[in-house]
């Protein structure tokens, strides 16, 4: 039977221990509740061990999945077409989830908070997990080929960098990011968290991922091809002030940010256009990546 959203405060509308089929077959909400008593139910593996980083960056994307936590990233998820395959939630956030369940017919798996702790390893304080399926990946010359303000990043594989470099280029209209071989998943549950879900919005591609053919940094040439006006963010002192830039308010234009330790690479370098610093107080070394992207998309505004 179907649960009508007014039932979502009921706890008999809950089933025990319905199986997938009847799940997946379930109409009304789109939803099928299952309450899960046992932390090693196998309907919960996607969720196991959230907090093994090492793991999970590995076994994520062969499995084409990714986490989404909390209301509004779940729902930023789901507007931008990622299927979901299931949720996890206590009882407790049902009726704030309700506008999100009424829009899935994935199983969505209720358990007390103690349970869901056992089974990711944290304390989900931000009440729900769904875990979501991954879409195919977007091919960079086209991106390149439909946009006009790109960040470009190499070896920035730091999950809280990405998350807030793509939350400052999705607030600073960025059209997209492409990222080298090297650089941390954006699909990480940190990321995600990070982004507020932004990176559901703004897309982004992998550039020389396809092996021997382009590999880093000479997949940069796809930038030359598509027009773009390649900017290399740099805190080195000959580097031209960010404040001088000029630029066409057509141009194509492509920012590349380089890692926290090393910065970009000098065959990185050599492919741009253009070295541009951000001017810094005396006695600094340098901005971190993120705050630099955000100065950097800011100053494509204009
Ligand atoms: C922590 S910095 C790397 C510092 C590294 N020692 C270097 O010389 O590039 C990480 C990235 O942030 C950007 N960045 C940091 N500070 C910057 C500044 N003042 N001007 C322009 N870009 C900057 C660059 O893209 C850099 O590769």
């Amino acid at each position: 039977m179907p649960v009508p959203a007014s039932d979502l405060h009921d706890p008999d509308a809950i089933e025990r221990g319905t199986d997938d089929a009847d799940i997946a077959a379930s109409g009304g909400l789109g939803a099928r509740l299952v309450r899960i008593e046992e932390p090693h139910d196998a309907r919960l593996r996607d969720y196991v061990g959230l907090t093994d980083m090492q793991l999970r960056t590995r076994t994520e994307p062969d499995a084409g999945l990714f986490i989404a936590e909390g209301e509004k990233v779940i729902e930023r998820a789901v507007d931008a077409g990622y299927p979901m395959r299931s949720m996890l939630l206590s009882d407790k956030w049902l009726p704030t989830m309700a506008p999100v369940l009424a829009r899935t017919s994935a199983p969505v798996y209720l358990g007390a908070s103690d349970l869901l702790e056992q089974v990711t390893g944290f304390h989900v304080h931000r009440g729900a997990l769904a875990a979501m399926g991954r879409l195919p990946p977007r091919d960079p010359a086209e991106l390149l080929e439909r946009s006009r303000r790109v960040v470009v990043l190499e070896k920035v594989n730091n999950h809280t960098n990405i998350g807030a470099i793509f939350r400052s280029a999705a607030a600073l209209g960025m059209d997209a990011v492409l990222l080298a071989p090297d650089c941390a998943d954006p699909l990480y549950r940190r990321a995600v968290r990070v982004s507020m879900g932004t990176v559901f919005a703004v897309p982004y591609a992998r550039l020389g991922a396809d092996g021997a053919a382009s590999p880093w940094p000479r997949a940069l040439h796809l930038l030359e091809d598509s027009g773009y006006r390649r900017i290399a963010l740099t805190p080195a002192p000959d580097a031209i002030d960010l404040r001088s830039l000029r630029l066409g308010a057509q141009e194509k234009v492509a920012l590349l940010l380089g890692s926290e330790g090393e910065g970009l690479s000098p065959r990185a370098l050599a492919a741009c256009d253009l070295r541009v610093r951000i001017p810094m107080a005396e006695g600094v070394d340098s901005l971190n990546v993120a705050a630099a992207a955000a100065v950097a998309c800011y100053a494509l505004t204009g």
